[in-house]
Parts: C-alpha cells; structure tokens; sequence
C-alpha cells in the first residue's frame, strides 16, 4: 500500500497562516485517504469484506457444511495435534496423539523389504515403462486382485478364499464404504450401526451419498455388544419415523471398542437381513490386527459354509491397518452380487490405485514368506503394545473394556469426570489435550451414549512413552493432583 505523508511542504506565510498551515494539509490528507479507500483495488480488500457478501461465489448447500470447520473433537483433535506435535527431543512438551488408528508398530519390517526389493519389484523387474504409465482398469489390475485375495486368507487364518474377480480395488478403505452406500441406498435412506462407531463414518456415508446413519445403541453392561433386540427396536422405531432402513453396517473387529461379533452374531445379523429385506456392509479392515489367541470369524467364512443370500453382503477390506500401509491408500469391496460389482467398478474411476504402487504391492504380497513373517511379528508386537497400555492405565485406576482387536482400546474414564453427561466428559478431554497434552477421542465424538469412554490408539508409540503417557494422564487425575500415589 502507498505511503501518504501530510502536505508538510504547504506553508502559507501572512495571518490565517498557522491555521491553513496546519488544517489544510489534513484536510486534505483526511479526503485522499477516503478517496484512496473508496477506489482500492478488489485485491487489497479484505477477505473479511467479501465473505460477507450473501449472494458472491457461493458453494452448493452440500458442500456449504463440509466448508465450515469441524465441530467434532476427533477433528479439532486432528488438527491440534498438526499443530503442535510431541517429539522426544524437538517437542517434548507437544501433544501425544492417541486419536488415530494408526499402526508404526512394525513399520521396520515394512521398511526393510521396500529397501531390499524396491528395484526389483518395479521397472527393474521387467516391468515396461508402458505398463505403469500408461491406464490400467480402474478397479484393480487382476494380478493385485488375486494378490489381495491370497494376503486376506492368509490374514484370517487360510480358511476361506476369496475369489479374485468378486473383488473391487480402491483407494483405501473409505472409498469402499462410500461405494456400497451409494450402491445400496439412496439420499435420505439409512443404515443402522451398532454405536459407538469409527466417527469417520459419518463423513464416509453422509457427505457425497446423503445417506443416513442410525445408531443402534450397545451399552456397558454387555461389553458394548451388539444385541439382536436393539436392533430390532431401533428397526421398528425408525421405520415408524418413516425412514427406509437399506442395510446394516459393521464393524467386525469394531472400532472403537475393539469386540469381535461371533459366529452366532453373525448368523443372526444375516438372517435378520433376510428378514427385512435389506444389505449387510462388513468392514473387515482391523481383521488381521487381533490380540493373542483371539478368533476372528470373517463374513466370508460364514457366506462359503451356509445356505445365506449372499447378494445382499458386501465385505470391505484394506492394508491401511494391517499391513500399516494407509499412505499407500488400498482398500477392497467384495461382494457375490453382480449389479453391486459391475457398478462399483465404474465409479472406481474416482478412487483408483496407481499402477506403481499396485505393482510395488504385487510384489510385496505375493512374497509368501515375508508376509507370514510380517503377520505373525506384528501380532506379537500388537498384543504386547496392548497388554502393557492397559496395565499402565490399571496402575493409575483406570479400567479399559475388554478389546480383541484393533489399534486402540476403550477406557473407562467415567470415574474421571466433573458431570455425568457430554459436558463433563468434553470437559475432561479439554483437560487431556490442554492440559495433559495427550489427544484422544471421547464417546461422544463416536456416538456412544454412556458418557467417559474415550478411544486411546496405543500404536503410533513405542514402548518407552508409555509411562510418558501414563504420566501425563496422572496429572489431571485425583491422584496426580494431590501429588500421593504412584511416583
Ligand atoms: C473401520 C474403519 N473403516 C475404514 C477406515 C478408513 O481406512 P482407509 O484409511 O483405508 O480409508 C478406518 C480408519 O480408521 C476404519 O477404522
Ligand atoms: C537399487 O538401485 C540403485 C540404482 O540403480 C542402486 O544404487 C541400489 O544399490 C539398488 N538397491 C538394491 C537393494 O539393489
Ligand atoms: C466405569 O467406571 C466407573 C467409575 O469408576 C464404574 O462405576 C463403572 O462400573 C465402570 N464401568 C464398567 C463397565 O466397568
């Protein structure tokens, strides 16, 4: 902006003189400064000025809400974190994130292999430069198909094999879940979900498709399980309300809890689908991430040994959780109905997976003996991570659910708590991240009614900032502020 200096060069000698020497000029600064306000360019207004404007540039009404900032904690979480990240020598007093279901337990191992076979496994490997660059089909190249179908059996135990051209390749696992409610419902329709659930579905289903979600509410007292009645009445009521219920979406092992449905679970899930004429969407992507002897039955086992209609299942994988790849973005719809696969393929065109990294995943997958190693290490690591979060917590008093997978667990902080509602337990997460400088994701964020619960994800850290954390948890407990118990 230009500098505009009062007349001082104007001076006028004789009587009137001090006056018109001094008034004039700032009279006269005084209208070039309006008039220079008045005539400024669009690109030295303010943004301030223009967003106010109510008919400019304006977005659609669906994305009008997307636009504003979040209001959900597991957001504003996020982006605290982004801001101010812990690091044990740069940033020992920024916030330790324990809000996302990320795996860096094994990453080494990962990290081994793409140094060793990286060139191989690309043009180096006999691949043409016309056979990465050039397009491929958009829902998957058959060798990645078949790769991803041999990494799942051998992921759920080698029972079950999927049949490679039943299945869809995307970028990741959220595009899968966008795809099947935008094949299987349509705006204003709904799916149930047993609550708590992942708070990323919201986003998932919600934003482009307009499809709802109905929580089907799971409590304490039954380890947060999905119970048949729940559903039925949450069915009913909704039905009543006129919404067209088109399916139910899980997630098996869940996130957030960490519970595993079981077979008779799952038996009873797809026969009261038949019943009412409406899908399943099983999102499998923690399906390789379970604890110890855990056992973890697939919807593909029950779909190959039973007489179910199996157009209406649809089972979603990845490798962001369990082969802790989710920059590498692969995800996977598979499904027995037609009409599903042949539309699904189609709008892969919004999601699919670069050619490079199916053919660096080709090779990674197809390494039989590396991902055997892989699987059975990682797990080792998982439960380990698992067993010793949990105890630190107990050490300070604090109870977690009982979880069989994932990469988190489900803390009881009710005891935590100012108020026995949403505000209290928000109120503690505030004191958690400002204060303790630890982030994690309260019930609510996951639509859980009983308030305390908090997801913590264990698995962005090591084993030595454990107690870190433990420590800062202790802070803003009874115990840590009155400076007795545990040192
Ligand atoms: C249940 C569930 N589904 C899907 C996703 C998203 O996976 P992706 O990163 O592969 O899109 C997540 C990530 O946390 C998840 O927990
Ligand atoms: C990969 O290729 C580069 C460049 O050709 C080479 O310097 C490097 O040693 C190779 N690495 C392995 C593990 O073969
Ligand atoms: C959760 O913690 C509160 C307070 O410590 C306790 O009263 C309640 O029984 C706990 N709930 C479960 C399911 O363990």
């Amino acid at each position: 902006m230009r500098l505009v200096v009062p007349l001082q060069g104007l001076i006028v000698h004789g009587r009137g003189g001090l006056v018109l020497g001094s008034l004039l000029p700032c009279a006269l600064f005084y209208f070039l400064q309006f008039h220079l306000k008045r005539h400024r360019s669009p690109a030295n207004s303010t943004p301030s000025s223009s967003s106010s404007s109510p008919i400019r540039a304006q977005l659609s009404s669906r994305a009008s809400p997307i636009a504003k900032p979040n209001e959900s904690p597991y957001y504003i979480g996020m982006d605290m974190v982004r801001s101010d990240p812990y690091h044990s020598l740069r940033s020992p007093d920024g916030i330790i994130d324990l809000g996302i279901a990320e795996n860096r337990l094994s990453l080494d191992l990962i990290e081994t292999w793409l140094l060793q076979n990286s060139n191989d496994s690309l043009l180096q490997g006999g691949l043409t430069i016309g056979g990465l660059a050039t397009y491929q089909p958009f829902d998957g190249l058959m060798d990645m198909k078949v790769a991803m179908s041999g990494f799942v059996s051998e992921v759920i135990g080698g029972t079950i094999s999927l049949n490679p051209s039943q299945l869809v390749l995307t970028s990741g696992a959220t595009p899968a879940v966008e795809i099947l409610c935008f094949c299987l419902a349509d705006p204003g329709d709904a799916f149930l979900i047993p609550a708590p659930y992942y708070p990323g579905f919201d986003r998932d289903v919600l934003y482009r498709t307009g499809v709802e979600l109905i929580p089907v509410h799971c409590g304490s007292s039954d380890g947060f399980m999905l119970s048949k009645n729940t559903l039925e009445q949450t069915f009913n009521q909704a039905r009543k309300r006129g919404k067209r219920i088109r399916g139910v979406l899980i997630s098996n092992p869940s996130n957030p809890v960490g519970n595993i449905l079981n077979r008779e679970l799952l038996y009873n899930l797809l026969t009261f689908a038949e019943e009412k004429n409406i899908h399943i969407i099983s999102d499998e992507v923690f399906a390789g991430s379970v604890y110890g002897n855990e056992e973890f039955v697939s919807m593909a086992e029950i779909l190959q040994s039973e007489d179910f209609e199996k157009e209406r299942v649809h089972i979603i994988y990845g490798l962001s959780k369990d082969l802790s790849l989710p920059g590498y973005r692969v995800g996977a719809i598979y499904s027995c109905n037609e009409n599903v696969l042949a539309a699904s393929k189609k709008l892969t065109r919004f999601c699919s997976i670069s050619t490079p990294t199916q053919q660096l995943l080709i090779s990674m997958l197809s390494d039989k003996r590396f991902i055997q190693q892989y699987i059975k290490i990682n797990r080792e690591r998982l439960t380990k991570m698992y067993d010793l979060f949990v105890e630190g917590l107990k050490q300070l008093g604090i109870e977690c659910a009982k979880s069989s997978g994932g990469l988190y667990c489900w803390v009881n902080m009710s005891g935590l708590i100012s108020s026995r509602d949403e505000k209290g337990e928000l109120a503690l997460w505030h004191k958690l991240l400002n204060i303790a400088k630890i982030n994690i994701t309260p019930g609510s964020a996951c639509h859980c009614i009983e308030p305390g619960w908090f997801r913590c994800c264990f698995t962005t850290l090591q084993e030595n900032d454990i107690p870190i954390v433990m420590g800062r948890i202790q802070k803003i407990t009874p115990i840590g502020t009155s400076q007795t118990g545990i040192p």
